[in-house]
């Protein structure tokens, strides 16, 4: 498995990652998750990101993950308010009760990375939560802050001083941040974690989707019908469900400026195909041009700008 420099911190990333919302959301038994993060492992798998929200997945990947804290880079996030905490949502104390408490759930002192978990504009200017985590970045227990989310608001993030990774989509059906959120990054010389990296296999009938995906990915199936682009359109000849998850994740980790994909699975059959198909050689540029093109042209002809999605 290839690996990159995420940003300019001190980590050293594989090009595809793990996202833990599916194991959490889905309550995938821990010998599954187990089992998953072995494979991963295995298959040189080294960035596991998780959130404070996406319920039992840090308790999930800490306990999968015992014994392998050097081997690994952990990310997680932080800011939603929840039941557990008296505080208000974004503010200093919610996110050093909730970091403290992800430490314990992932069985570490420290973090690589924290985000705060996608809010909105008003909270970055307030610059309260990115002070909290900078205080926790200062006593250790944090090594590199961020933020995850989209659009403008991830565009002006990366422009923050102590930012630095942005975790954002980008995949086959949600191109916008790439020419609204990537550029900023460069500028700032800022890690790009790409989340949602295979459209959440929206290529798939909805009613085929499990749990909170099928509401998820609706917006993503709905953008891919009208973008109307087949593997067989792009020169893959085998059944569409094999193909698109290769083209879907080779079209993110295609993207410059993209330092690593992180695939949400809750099974060790799709983690092979994607530790696979990361492997492989990069899609063709002109299989990469089309698929950008599709996302143009589909769009204008919504009349609707399509956002990112976060
Ligand atoms: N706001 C935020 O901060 C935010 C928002 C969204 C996501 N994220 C992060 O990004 C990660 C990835 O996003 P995501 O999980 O929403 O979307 P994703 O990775 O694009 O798609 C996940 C879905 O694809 C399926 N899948 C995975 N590999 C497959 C394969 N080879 N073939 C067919 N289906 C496959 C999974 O089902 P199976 O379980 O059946 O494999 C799951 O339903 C999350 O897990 C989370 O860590 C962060």
């Amino acid at each position: 498995m290839q690996r990159t420099p995420l940003g300019q911190t001190d980590l050293t990333v594989s090009r595809l990652g793990f996202g833990a919302a599916p194991i959490g959301f889905l309550e995938t038994p821990p010998t599954q998750v187990g089992k998953l993060v072995d494979l991963l492992l295995e298959g040189g798998v080294n960035l596991f990101d998780t959130a404070a929200m996406y319920r039992g997945a840090e308790q999930l990947l800490g306990d999968a993950l015992k014994g392998h804290r050097d081997d690994v880079v952990l990310v997680s996030k932080a800011g939603h308010a929840e039941k557990a905490f008296s505080y208000d949502a974004w503010s200093p104390e919610l996110i050093r009760a909730s970091v403290e408490r992800s430490l314990e759930r992932l069985h570490t002192d420290h973090l690589d990375v924290v985000l705060l978990h996608s809010c909105e504009r008003d909270v970055l200017d307030r610059g309260e939560a990115l002070g909290a985590l900078l205080e926790l970045r200062a006593e250790g227990k944090v090594r590199h802050a961020g933020y995850s989310g989209d659009n403008e608001t991830a565009a002006h993030a990366a422009g923050l001083d102590g930012v630095e990774v942005i975790e954002m989509s980008v995949n086959i059906a949600d191109q916008r941040n790439i020419d609204v959120v990537l550029p900023a990054c460069a500028e700032h010389s800022v890690g790009v974690i790409a989340k949602r990296p295979i459209a959440n296999a929206a290529w798939n009938p909805l009613n085929k989707q499990r749990g909170m995906y099928q509401q998820y990915a609706k917006t993503y199936h709905e953008r891919l019908k009208e973008m109307d682009v087949t593997p067989h359109d792009l020169g893959y000849h085998g059944h569409p469900e094999v193909e698109w998850p290769e083209i879907a994740l080779k079209f993110t980790l295609a993207v410059k400026g993209v330092d690593t994909a992180i695939v949400g699975t809750t099974s060790t059959v799709n983690a092979r195909v994607n530790i696979d198909a990361a492997a492989k050689h990069p899609l063709r540029d002109q299989v990469v041009q089309t698929l950008r093109q599709a996302f143009r042209d589909a769009e204008q002809k919504s009349g609707t700008v399509w956002l990112g999605q976060t």
